[in-house]
């Protein structure tokens, strides 16, 4: 190799380099608007304060930041981070946070699908259930069905990285993994149809459409408790239905949490 394309190859490297570092410091300051918009998905007393004290939370696709700023200000006993490729610094997330909060917080590398280890984790850490399982921006990635693109265009080859694949999201699968982990489920997605998501993680499907967030709801609504707090909304099942274009089409991120239904 010669001299300068060797220079040539290092100066792009360090480029990737710096806009990785980039991406990451802006996950502190997204994390803080972010939990600014989630937060009260974490009430459960809507006369009091949110108090988190002897809970239990778990992190789905964590970026490890958002579980330190809730031990900072929410003080829950613990939370659990769980990531299919978390995020390098972690683990000093996890060894430092110990001199700041007294809540544990613990990070683990593994997939929501992954019975195994969530299995293992759970004994672990002596959990039966946590109290909430948080997704923040990670719910449009869980997507475990069939290419779609394939089902269109039987030439579609799913290629190795999955770049133009389209997974279909299995709501009934997805929502009762979610909710054999935590008895609130907190739900907080971006919603950008007309954007390229460019953190589409091994080409998955990219954000929610508008049609499959109609499914979703339709599914959710007539199965469980639905509450938005993003945009908040004190409309009735049918009203939200009939409401959605308008709503998704205003938003560009909402947050609801789903619980089982309670006896009457
Ligand atoms: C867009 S990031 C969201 C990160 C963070 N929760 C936030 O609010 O910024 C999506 C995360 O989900 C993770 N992820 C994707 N599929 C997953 C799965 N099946 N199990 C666990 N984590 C997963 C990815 O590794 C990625 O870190
Ligand atoms: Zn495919």
């Amino acid at each position: 190799m010669t001299k300068d394309k060797a220079l040539k190859e290092r100066l792009l490297t360090t480029l990737e380099e710096l806009e990785i570092t980039k991406n990451q410091l802006k996950f502190w300051t997204d994390s803080i608007d972010e939990l600014s918009e989630i937060q009260d998905a974490f009430n459960t007393n809507a006369n009091e304060k949110t108090n988190l004290n002897n809970n239990i939370i778990v992190d789905i696709g964590t970026d490890c930041i958002k579980p330190f700023y809730i031990a900072l200000k929410f003080k829950p006993t613990m939370i659990i981070g769980i990531d299919e490729d978390l995020l390098p610094f972690g683990s000093e997330i996890q060894q430092g946070s110990r001199l700041l909060t007294e809540t544990k917080i613990r990070f683990y590398n593994c997939s929501l699908f992954d019975k195994q280890k969530i299995d293992k984790i759970l004994r672990k850490e002596r959990v039966d259930k946590f109290d909430f399982a948080l997704t923040s921006k990670t719910l449009h990635h869980l997507r475990t069905g069939q290419c779609i693109a394939k089902k269109r265009n039987k030439k579609h080859e799913c290629t190795e990285d999955e770049k133009d694949c389209i997974y279909e999201f299995e709501e009934e699968k997805v929502f009762s993994k979610l909710l054999e982990l935590g008895k609130r489920v907190v739900v907080y997605e971006s919603f950008a149809p007309d954007e390229e998501d460019e953190d589409k993680i091994r080409g998955r499907g990219g954000y929610f459409s508008a049609k499959e967030w109609k499914r979703v709801f339709n599914y959710l609504l007539s199965k469980y408790e639905v509450k938005f707090i993003r945009p908040q909304l004190f409309l009735s099942k049918d009203e939200i239905l009939s409401n959605l274009d308008v709503i998704l089409r205003e938003m560009d991120t909402i947050c609801f949490y789903i619980e089982d239904k309670k006896p009457k």
